[in-house]
């Protein structure tokens, strides 16, 4: 394996610290140099396990700092960048969208000039060097229930169930669909993937892109529905389901998206894009069901105990309903797929929150910040 240096941006959020995690323990000859703002959502105690290891760099930043982004890439002789910082959250993007278009269209283009001029620069030129671009399957837009019973019940992560999900007729997002997101969120990804591959298309940047289904799992900021809902049912907190909870969701385990990158970072070919998901829809209700349930069974509850906190509450404006990956380019050309069963990652994620909840409060207090500033300055 060639010695590599590889830029992660976003490393402290929730998926950007499960791939630097992966990272930094598979490639020990590799240098690994984890680039965040730490806003809300950045918290380095998702990385505590790894923060000593001798190929492990992290670095305080903003991507929308064009000239610290070139002096970092410059002086890190960066030749991959997996591009993962953004904001994140629909409900944020609908009070503040200005933020989102500065972080997620701005940033990427900085990050893009910087390590293009910087690449131009190096004897071999593009050759060897990849920006890596991690992108949303919101960007797609919303889906019709065309299935609504079928949808309904749970689909598994079967090689089967995927077949037998495709059997049924109802429409996916395919890597050729054209885009038409709603959101602010999902319009500011739209708009960074455009110049990701608009700096492919014009100076032959090797660039790439992915779209990626709802991710689930340990270390996700408690603003985001599995890890939201978790949190209040431990504390008999209300669960405030949107509209009639009917929306749909296709889930994956964050560590199978993590592996996904991995794979497709090191295999996959510039200019491409690669849907990733693992066929695995879910009506929020009966989600939220699931969640209750396994929550109430680990605490020892009643079952049942929990479902009087489901509140319907006011639709989330322009509320996407259903979103649903075709991953199978990914799955047939480079091999990957998903590794858990769903019921497997949501039990395993439940337990980790349960097990974690020093975590989650430090992290809904906000004291981890105080800590980190401590540790490494305002800037
Ligand atoms: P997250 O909100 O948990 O983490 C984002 C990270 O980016 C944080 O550590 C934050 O501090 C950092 N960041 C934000 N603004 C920054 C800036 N200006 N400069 C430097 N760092 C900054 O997000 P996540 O859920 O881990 O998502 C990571 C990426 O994956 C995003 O690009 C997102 O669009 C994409 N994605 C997420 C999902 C999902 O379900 N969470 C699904 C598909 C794709
Ligand atoms: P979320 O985790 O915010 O992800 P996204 O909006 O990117 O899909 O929400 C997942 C689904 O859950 C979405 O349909 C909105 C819904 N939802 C609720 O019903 N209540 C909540 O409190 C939240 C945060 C989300």
């Amino acid at each position: 394996m060639p010695k590599r240096n590889i830029l992660i941006t976003g490393g402290a959020g929730f998926i950007g610290s499960h791939v630097v995690r992966l990272f930094v323990n598979k490639y020990p000859d590799y240098r690994i140099v984890n680039l965040d703002k730490l806003t809300y959502a950045g918290n380095l105690a998702n990385l505590k396990d790894i923060e000593e290891k001798p190929n492990y760099s992290f670095v305080k930043a903003d991507i929308a700092d064009l000239d610290e982004m070139r002096r970092i890439i410059r002086d890190n002789h960066i030749d991959g960048i997996i591009h993962l910082a953004a904001e994140s959250h629909v409900d944020r993007s609908i009070k503040d969208p200005f933020t989102f278009a500065r972080t997620n269209v701005m940033g990427t283009l900085a990050l893009l000039q910087a390590a293009k001029e910087y690449w131009e620069e190096t004897p071999e030129g593009f050759e060897g060097k990849l920006f890596y671009h991690i992108s949303t399957d919101e960007v797609y837009g919303a889906l019709e229930l065309t299935d609504p019973e079928g949808i309904a019940s749970p689909f598994t992560t079967t090689a089967s169930s995927a077949e037998h999900h495709l059997a049924f007729g109802s429409e996916f997002f395919l890597e050729t669909t054209r885009y038409n997101p709603h959101s602010p969120y999902s319009a500011s990804k739209a708009s960074s993937d455009h110049f990701v591959r608009a700096y492919y298309d014009t100076y032959g940047m090797p660039t790439l892109v992915t779209n990626c289904s709802n991710n689930y799992g340990p270390y996700q900021f408690p603003e985001k529905l599995i890890p939201l809902f978790i949190n209040n049912i431990r504390h008999g907190k209300p669960l405030p389901v949107y509209g009639k909870g009917e929306n749909v969701r296709d889930w994956l385990f964050v560590e199978d998206h993590a592996r996904a990158i991995d794979t497709i970072f090191h295999h996959g070919k510039p200019a491409e894009t690669y849907n990733i998901g693992g066929f695995n829809e879910w009506k929020n209700i009966d989600l939220i069901k699931v969640v209750i349930k396994t929550v109430d069974r680990l605490l020892g509850n009643p079952e049942g105990y929990s479902d009087k906190l489901i509140t319907y509450v006011t639709d989330r404006p322009g509320h996407d309903m259903r979103y649903a990956i075709d991953s199978r380019k990914l799955q047939k050309e480079l091999g990957w797929e998903p590794s858990l069963q769903f019921e497997e990652g949501i039990e395993k994620t439940v337990r980790w929150y349960l097990d974690n909840q020093p975590w989650l409060d430090n992290i809904t207090s906000g004291d981890y910040r105080q800590y980190y500033e401590s540790m490494y300055g305002k800037r």
